[in-house]
């Protein structure tokens, strides 16, 4: 279930000049920076007011969400792009615009390219029809296999402590439903994700596919925990589920001036920042506490590198 988990009031993020700062202050608005799920319903918050949607669970496992949502609301993007708005389509980019406004821009989030992005990904085609109607809320939702894609707000902020620029590489850990994958694509980046759960690895894949976002993203199924070498180094690392530690292959493929974003503990977590300065030296930053899903595999048992 996720939890309200209470936040400091000053957050000492900040990037290179002009690029991002975080607001004193504006912490203390999150109501939630979740992204557990234990496949029960959207998370009840301030802006969450409507009841949770039907649980899902292993027998309930979603299909392709993309296709479902084309199905379900005869709207697909390509009906977006034609001569007469499709009205649902248009609902979807209020909610959308609503989401950026209240959670995003009420709170810290303020990196441009970050809201634009957030402005531009179709979430509800991300997720499981179930759970749809809730695509925008305030939380994290379930996508099936006890997995969740996480809060919109977490995703943006892990996005713009990441600072990624156009052209850069960069490494997600569990790729579930694809939406932050898609956010990174979105910014420009050549994007690695890997995923442990072969079915939503797959899911993922077709979905960022059929949205066009296949051609700035590499997909691979399996234990994230030894990163991508043959990809590395990574200009900036997103982990998004829990290791009690970072792993330290993760750390050796940040490049020099490279960022890492993870969550990172056991029942208590903490969103940590780790960057690589063009000497080699890693600084390490905590932001604010957080629940996310646990990071599974080797990450829950390390045995020593080959
Ligand atoms: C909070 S969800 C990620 C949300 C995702 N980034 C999105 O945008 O929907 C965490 C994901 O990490 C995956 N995961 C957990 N441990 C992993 C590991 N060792 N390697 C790769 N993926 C892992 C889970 O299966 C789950 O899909």
């Amino acid at each position: 279930m996720a939890t309200v988990l209470p936040l400091p009031r000053s957050v000492a993020g900040s990037g290179p000049a002009g690029r991002i700062v975080l607001a004193v202050g504006a912490w203390a608005t999150a109501a939630v920076l979740a992204c557990r799920g234990t496949g029960g319903g959207a998370p009840a918050t301030a802006e969450t007011a409507a009841p949770a949607p039907a649980a899902d669970d292993a027998a309930s496992e979603p299909g392709a969400t993309v296709e479902a949502a084309a199905h379900a609301t005869d709207s697909g993007l390509a009906d977006a792009t034609g001569p007469s708005p499709d009205p649902q389509e248009a609902r979807w980019t209020a909610l959308r615009d609503r989401m950026v406004e209240t959670q995003l821009l009420a709170r810290d989030i303020a990196d441009p390219d970050v809201l634009r992005a957030m402005r531009s990904v179709p979430r509800h085609l991300m997720v499981p029809e179930e759970v749809r109607e809730h695509s925008y809320d305030d939380g994290p939702l379930p996508i099936g296999w006890d997995q969740t894609i996480s809060q919109p707000y977490i995703v943006a902020i892990m996005t713009q402590l990441a600072e990624v620029a156009p052209g850069e590489r960069v490494l997600e850990i569990g790729t579930g439903s694809g939406y932050q994958a898609a956010v990174l694509a979105e910014l420009g980046a050549a994007v690695y994700t890997i995923e442990i759960v072969g079915a939503l690895a797959e899911r993922a894949q077709r979905d960022l596919e059929a949205l066009g976002y296949g051609g700035r993203v590499q997909f691979r199924t399996g234990d994230g925990y030894r990163g991508w070498p043959e990809h590395a180094p990574f200009d900036a690392v997103l982990v998004t589920a829990a290791p009690p530690e970072i792993p330290q292959p993760l750390l050796d493929q940040l490049a020099p001036g490279g960022r890492l974003v993870a969550p990172v503990g056991d029942d208590l977590q903490v969103l940590v920042v780790v960057e690589r300065d063009a000497g080699g030296t890693l600084s390490r930053r905590e932001i604010a506490p957080v629940q996310f899903v646990p990071m599974t595999g080797e990450a829950q048992h390390p045995s020593p590198a080959p």
